[in-house]
């Protein structure tokens, strides 16, 4: 079959994108699939796919249009199997507020939060519910970006308006959240009726945080697989993860990011549906931690496309 990995497009993770998608069509080819690569120009996607006659599309974008479910209605509505999570399980997952209401309804442990959008809250508002509500740190986010982008940890109240008026330059609505103090992990999980989850990894950044630069910069970030964690609270952690990704419903690939509390709690902070496979990125890395290569790890990914 005739595949195309899509990948790029407008986002402001285009770059990032570019990343995963190369090397994951680098290592189809390896396979040796049938694959072509694609930069996402969404106008025009319909058409060269008809051009190309490609017959499944490998999702490799991140954020706007290929993580929030556009490109996957485009694709149903064409009858083109695609790699992932649908429609609705990429949707919710990519908006922070959605999902973070749905985790609260099923007693997901998430931190604590409040949400805002720019239609209904004045910024002088927002600001002064936030110095209401929360104390110092406290992490402030756009509801729909990745790799960090738009995110502010902030230590000065004084900074709190400028935090806000920049995550909402990202899009319309924002996630005020408690801060949590303990170690960062995330868990990578593969699978779709029967998901699993991989070795857990814990996040060290030299800055001691995990920023876009912390994120893509070879060294930047020590990695721990698995992580230092006594093997009862990994396995806690690994179902609360399952949890979060059946709850959204997502299929073939995700990446659940967690912040394991100092007070030995696990806080689900989101769930990345295209998780990124750069060389730095982390979905690889427990991957290979139980012996599954790149080019496996893009195989299994492949073959549990829905059709
Ligand atoms: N949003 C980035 C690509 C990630 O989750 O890995
Ligand atoms: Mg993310």
């Amino acid at each position: 079959k005739k595949i195309a990995v899509v990948m790029g497009g407008p986002s402001a993770e285009r770059e990032v994108s570019l990343n995963t998608g190369r090397a994951i069509l680098a290592a189809l080819q390896e396979k040796g699939y049938d694959a072509i690569g694609i930069d996402l120009n969404p106008r025009d996607l319909v058409e060269q796919l008809k051009t190309e006659k490609i017959e499944v599309v490998f999702n490799a974008i991140h954020g706007l249009y290929g993580e929030d479910g556009l490109m996957q209605g485009a694709l149903e509505m064409l009858g083109i199997p695609y790699t992932g999570s649908g429609v609705l399980a990429s949707a919710i997952a990519m908006d922070k507020t959605v999902s973070k209401r749905l985790f609260m309804a099923a007693g997901i442990p998430t931190p604590r939060a409040r949400l805002y959008n720019n239609r209904d809250n004045r910024l002088d508002l927002i600001v002064q519910d936030i110095r209401e509500n929360f104390g110092i740190p406290v992490v402030i986010k756009p509801a729909a970006q990745g790799s960090s982008i738009g995110v502010i940890i902030v230590e000065n109240a004084a900074e709190i308006e400028a935090a806000v008026t920049e995550a909402l330059t990202y899009s319309g609505h924002i996630v005020v959240e408690e801060f949590i103090k303990g170690k960062e992990l995330t868990v990578s999980i593969l699978g779709s009726d029967q998901p699993k989850a991989l070795p857990i990894i814990e996040i060290v950044p030299q800055s001691g945080k995990y920023d876009y630069k912390s994120k893509y910069t070879k060294g930047a970030t020590e990695y721990i697989v698995p992580a230092r964690l006594d093997s009862k609270v990994a396995e806690y952690i690994q179902k609360v993860a399952l949890d979060a990704y059946k709850l959204l419903g997502c299929r073939g690939i995700g990446r659940v990011d967690i912040m394991f509390g100092d007070n030995n709690q696990p806080y689900v902070l989101e769930i990345n549906t295209i998780p990124g496979m750069t060389a730095t990125s982390l979905v690889p890395k427990a991957a290979a931690a139980i012996g599954i290569s790149f080019a496996d790890l893009c195989e299994q990914i492949l073959l549990m496309v829905d059709d």
